[in-house]
């Protein structure tokens, strides 16, 4: 198949196509100056003038940032800051939480410093900052920009009333591989998902205006590639080929740029042997160059300093690579605080390139504000109000996934609970646990707001409710640890004199109450505190400690039951999905974590939710995710069995495992049914410089009916799905390029309609090119990865 260049042109096309191509060339490098606030003639004046009177150690002073509150990893520098911000020679502080603290440091900074350069306040706000919502995993389950939009604002408006301008928010990094405990932060495996998350995060925190008195600046991390770690295990390296790394793990950054984030997170890990954060192709080719970046770089935590055990150089060189790589601000390390300068003085930096990077960081001062507004005025201490409480939960009531509802004999589905079930029995490690419902990364949210399922299924239920804790989240002394853990990881003194928790008693108390019981509600999954978000890979998938157990302890009684999923990554739930008629994938979700999840249960709302990453059947799956690249061997057939022949087995296959995921990307169900009507295109053929042309308009359109065809209303997300089938780089078997959220009465259809132009249909070619070819592609509609309603597509010459 020929691409679009130059010489494949016509004359007489030529005029036709002057539009077409500057189209590619816009399409395949984003519009320069993605956002306009950053490099107003007026930032810049002020900006220039301020530049021109700083010393270079005040200079240097502004790429500094330390955390004055508490550590978020390892080595915090512990210095004098009240004399560092006195002198101006810190530019940025993490981790303060109060307008009372903030406010302590500003003073300093802006009064007694001699250019009066104000401090920039970072924070990790990452799902909800006082107000805690469902973890970023969960939140990508909705499929709802709105919702996520919510949830930055909130966080925004409460941040800065801590006096925090700027959060370390969206992570945007494409996890395809849930042994990495940071997907928890992430919205999944898919580019197409990630950005419009992406965009969504960026639009809800800066709201388009960063000098608006409740807009924060974002920090999109980590950039780049951080979720592909080698093995899953976090800060590994991360080892693959240009195009995926753009058509998949950039594309989510890339939406965050466009939408006009502030600043960028550069990761600890490297890519293709280079660190990120001493890497001149993402910071500055792609980054800049290519995508027209004008904000700051932050580096991760330390990540400057790191650049040492990447073994390439020594502290003067790795600060010279990271900085002259395009990584402006050095997080906690403080090694551009103490071997830059020097460097600039003897020549081996140019002092232009310092220049530079202090140039970035007060645009983005500028653009908040900051030097007009540098003070938070003290305001009534946080309460989670009923308002709070109220968007915490319906958010939450969003990102639950049903996973199966499977009729049982003689009860039929056991969700949405009835009064029939007269006696419920509640059992489980998390079911009654107000810390763990908030979920890694959940920094500032305090455990006290949080209501547990217990606590809203009593209110429910009164003595109809019976409850056993079953076992802990961990076994043996393990389980005393978790107890004691605090957030940075830090036991509590003490767990000495604590008994070691006896699994099989618990267990067997359990087992009684769901005896007594009509039906059992177990409520598992693994600890927020040491099992989940950063520094918590995982090389088994399954439930932690004796919960295992437990389940099928309870599953032996004969009593039906509903498992509650409490985790913030994909777990191997095998057993369970062979054993167990219900199943709902809950995440964390946050402060209204019970009241939510008691709402959906007994069907006040039915659950929409769909999964952001794959639901594996065994570890060894991993990375799996449905967008795979074709093998020439595709694995056909059952595959729940030893082959038997060699046409079995000579395919792209386990031997002792079936391809496919448990439960797939994109799947999820309701209490009502929906059915698809035949997808229809608007036109079956488009020539090829049309598409080009499109841009970000549509260059055909899908149209599907959507019904809602059982008793109760609903609400669907209507997935569409192409597959290129011929292009001159293979092209995953499936990729997400639409979805929508409709809601449906029972008996009301809707029509909804997905555009398909430049966007949706390019990829990047050997040369590195977004580009377009002729082919056809299939286009799928539906409810999950699985669609079969199927249209198609020809791109002509
Ligand atoms: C994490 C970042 C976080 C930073 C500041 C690091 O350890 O990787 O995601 O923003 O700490 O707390």
């Amino acid at each position: 198949m020929k691409s679009l260049t130059l010489c494949s042109l016509r004359p007489l096309s030529l005029l036709l196509l002057a539009a077409s191509l500057f189209s590619l060339t816009a399409a395949s490098q984003p519009a320069p100056r993605p956002n306009p606030q950053l490099v107003s003639k007026d930032v810049n004046a002020r900006v220039e003038a301020l530049l021109r009177q700083m010393t270079l150690d005040e200079k240097v002073g502004q790429l500094a940032q330390f955390s004055a509150g508490f550590a978020t990893g390892p080595g915090a520098n512990n210095l004098r800051y009240d004399e560092l911000a006195a002198k101006g020679q810190v530019g940025s502080l993490l981790s303060l939480v109060s307008a009372e603290s903030t406010n302590h440091y500003q003073h300093l900074a802006v009064e007694k410093s001699r250019l009066h350069i104000p401090i920039l306040f970072g924070m990790d706000v990452i799902h909800g900052h006082r107000t805690t919502f469902p973890v970023p995993l969960a939140l990508a389950a909705s499929w709802d920009p709105a919702t996520i939009e919510t949830v930055a604002r909130m966080g925004a408006v409460e941040a800065r009333a801590d006096g925090i301008p700027w959060v370390f928010s969206p992570m945007v990094d494409i996890a395809r591989d849930p042994r990495w405990g940071r997907i928890i932060e992430s919205a999944g495996e898919d580019p197409y998902l990630g950005s419009a998350m992406a965009r969504a995060w960026v639009k809800g925190y800066q709201q388009d205006d960063l000098s608006k008195p409740d807009s924060v600046a974002v920090s999109v991390k980590h950039f780049a590639a951080y979720g592909g770690a080698i093995a899953g295990r976090d800060y590994n390296a991360v080892d693959m080929g240009e195009i995926t790394l753009r058509q998949v793990y950039l594309e989510p950054y890339r939406a965050a740029v466009e939408a006009g984030a502030a600043t960028l997170m550069s990761s600890f890990n490297s890519i293709n042997g280079i660190p990120a954060s001493a890497n001149p192709f993402t910071l500055t080719q792609i980054l800049r160059k290519e995508w027209g970046f004008d904000g700051f770089v932050v580096s991760d935590w330390g990540a400057v300093a790191e650049l040492r055990n990447h073994s390439i150089g020594d502290d003067a060189t790795v600060a010279r690579k990271a900085l002259e790589a395009g990584v402006d601000m050095d997080m906690e390390g403080n090694l551009f605080g103490t071997v830059i300068a020097a460097q600039v003085r003897s020549g081996k930096i140019p002092e232009a390139v310092v220049d530079e990077a202090v140039r970035r960081i007060l645009r983005v001062k500028f653009a908040l504000g900051l030097f007009d507004h540098p003070y938070t005025a003290e305001g009534p201490a946080y309460d989670a109000t009923p308002e709070r409480r109220a968007a915490a939960r319906k958010v939450a009531e969003e990102t639950f996934v049903l996973l199966k509802n499977d009729p049982v004999e003689g009860v039929g589905a056991l969700l949405p609970l009835t009064a029939k079930a007269k006696k419920v029995a509640l059992i489980g490690p998390l079911a009654d646990s107000q810390t763990e419902m908030l979920g890694a990364w959940a920094v500032t949210g305090d455990p006290k707001y949080a209501v547990t399922l217990k606590t809203a299924l009593s209110e429910r239920l009164g003595d109809r409710l019976l409850y056993a804790q079953g076992c802990d989240l961990l076994s043996g002394e393990d389980a005393n640890v978790l107890k004691q853990a605090s957030f940075t990881g830090q036991a509590v003194a003490g767990s000495k004199d604590m008994p070691i928790p006896d699994d099989q008693k618990t267990i067997a108390e359990a087992v009684e109450t769901a005896k007594k019981a009509d039906v059992a509600i177990l409520a598992l999954g693994e600890s927020a505190s040491w099992m989940e978000g950063e520094a918590a890979s995982r090389a088994t998938l399954g439930f932690t400690g004796a919960q295992q157990q437990l389940l099928e302890a309870v599953v032996a009684t004969g009593k039906p039951v509903i498992l509650v999923v409490l985790a913030g990554r994909p777990l191997e739930l095998k057993w369970a999905a062979q054993h167990v008629p219900a199943i709902l994938e809950a995440w964390s979700p946050g402060i209204e974590a019970g009241p939510a999840l008691v709402r959906v249960l007994f069907g006040d709302v039915n659950p929409s939710g769909k999964l952001p990453a794959s639901l594996p059947r065994a570890v060894g799956q991993e990375p799996l995710y449905y967008a795979q690249l074709p093998t020439g061997r595709p694995a056909h057939g059952d595959l729940g069995h030893l082959p038997r022949d060699p046409g079995e087995r000579f395919m792209s296959r386990y031997m002792d495992e079936e391809n496919s995921a448990l439960y797939p990307f994109g799947w999820g169900l309701s209490y009502t049914r929906f059915s698809y009507s035949q997808p229809t295109i608007s036109r079956p053929e488009v020539p090829m410089r049309e598409i080009f042309a499109s841009g970000h308009h549509p260059a055909a359109t899908v149209g599907v009916e959507v019904k809602n065809t059982g008793g109760v209303a609903g609400t669907e997300v209507v997935q569409l799905y192409i597959r290129n089938t011929s292009a001159s780089v293979e092209q995953p078997v499936r990729e997400l390029k639409g979805f929508a959220r409709v809601t449906l009465a029972p008996g009301e259809s809707k029509h909804v309609e997905f555009p398909l132009g430049f966007d949706e249909l390019s990829f990047y070619n050997a040369e590195i090119h977004r580009t377009v070819e002729a082919t056809t592609y299939k286009i799928w509609v539906g409810g999950s990865s699985l669609a079969t309603a199927e249209t198609s597509l020809q791109v002509t010459e």
